[in-house]
């Protein structure tokens, strides 16, 4: 009977190949709104258009590989869809908001900043990325993008700790999806050989010693990622929300919960964690090929979504707040779950 309701659900709501979702009268009047609320503070969406996007599982969307406007996205081994990042910042952020992305890539996010109206700031540490991310901007969306977007090259940890650059409450949104600590680093699979290295694509970021992703040991790696979003809480308003974009990953036999840690550090005290965790929406990736990994003796999961995570900075801030991770970090024994997360 269970397994009746829930099919009937699921064919009524028809989203699970991806269609709009049906928006049901939680308030009627709010579901009705097809106007922007003069109370709304945070976008420029309907209350129709506001709901729709509050469900926790969203449909990956991409222009397909073959697409001109896929090709310079491509050279990147790890890119988001620019459609995707569009829908969070017309969520979070009002026309002319200011967005800062401190890994910025190829720079997706102010590809969806400037087709939004938003500005966009971007740091990217390899110049080769910064010089794709600029023809990008120039070649999908036009000249005029250089007028709103801006990139800075080098290191996040140092540029963002520079007020005088990046003053205090000067971002209404952050976003952005930090390198998965040193997976490109491993050997090639045959899935990496046959889409990237076969075609002449790089597999990694760079060999740069202040890249991120070229940090071996995981527990040091989670520090630095979480060090620049704190500078990230920092540039921040009050009450204003950030959102991080990852997947979970294996690392030989293990399964790293990748978003399970983030939300760890970024929200517990304990780690120097300042943000409110919001939610989590599943970014799901239903176009991915299938691989037969562990069959036929073992589970093995086809990681076929990303988290978005969803943080907020505190509209009042906490008075326990005021001091930098860095000085707050506690000893190896104190921290919960160190000697039994299984990580290395
Ligand atoms: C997952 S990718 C981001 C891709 C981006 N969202 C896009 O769509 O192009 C992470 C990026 O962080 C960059 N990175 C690594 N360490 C960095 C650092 N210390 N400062 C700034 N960028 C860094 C890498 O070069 C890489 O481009």
């Amino acid at each position: 009977m269970q397994q009746m309701v829930e099919e009937s659900e699921l064919e009524s709501e028809g989203d699970q190949i991806g269609n709009e979702p049906t928006v049901q009268p939680v308030g009627e009047q709010l579901a009705a709104e097809n106007t922007v609320s003069p109370r709304n503070t945070l976008n420029d969406l309907s209350g129709r258009e506001w709901i729709a996007e509050t469900k926790s599982v969203w449909f990956q969307k991409g222009l397909g590989a073959k697409h001109p406007h896929a090709q310079i996205e491509r050279q990147h081994p790890a890119p988001y869809s620019y459609q995707d990042v569009q829908r969070l910042i017309q969520f979070f952020t009002k026309s002319n908001g200011r967005v800062l992305d401190p890994f910025v890539g190829v720079g997706s996010t102010l590809k969806a900043c400037a087709l939004s109206g938003r500005f966009g700031v971007g740091i990217e540490l390899v110049p080769r990325w910064v010089e794709l991310a600029h023809k990008r901007l120039l070649e999908e969306v036009g000249p005029e993008a250089g007028e709103t977007q801006e990139i800075v090259q080098g290191d996040a940890t140092k540029i963002l700790a520079d007020p005088l650059r990046f003053p205090d409450e000067s971002f209404d949104f952050m976003v952005s999806s930090p390198p998965y600590w040193a997976i490109l680093n491993k050997k090639a699979d045959h899935k990496v050989r046959g889409s990237r290295v076969a075609n002449g694509l790089a597999t990694n970021y760079s060999d740069d010693n202040a890249d991120l992703g070229n940090i071996d040991d995981y527990e040091v790696f989670l520090d630095a990622v979480c060090g620049v979003f704190d500078h990230c809480w920092r540039v921040l308003k009050p009450g204003k929300y950030a959102s991080i974009v990852v997947s979970d990953f294996r690392h030989g036999s293990q399964f790293i919960a990748y978003h399970a840690d983030l939300i760890e550090r970024l929200t517990k005290p304990l780690y120097g964690g300042r943000y409110e965790l919001q939610g989590v929406t599943v970014l799901a990736q239903n176009h991915k090929a299938l691989y037969p990994y562990g069959y036929p003796s073992t589970y093995v999961s086809n990681i076929h979504h990303q988290n978005i995570l969803i943080f907020r900075k505190p509209k009042a801030l906490r008075s326990s707040t005021t001091t930098l991770r860095s000085a707050r970090k506690v000893s190896d024994s104190q921290q919960p779950g160190k000697a039994s997360n299984g990580h290395h």
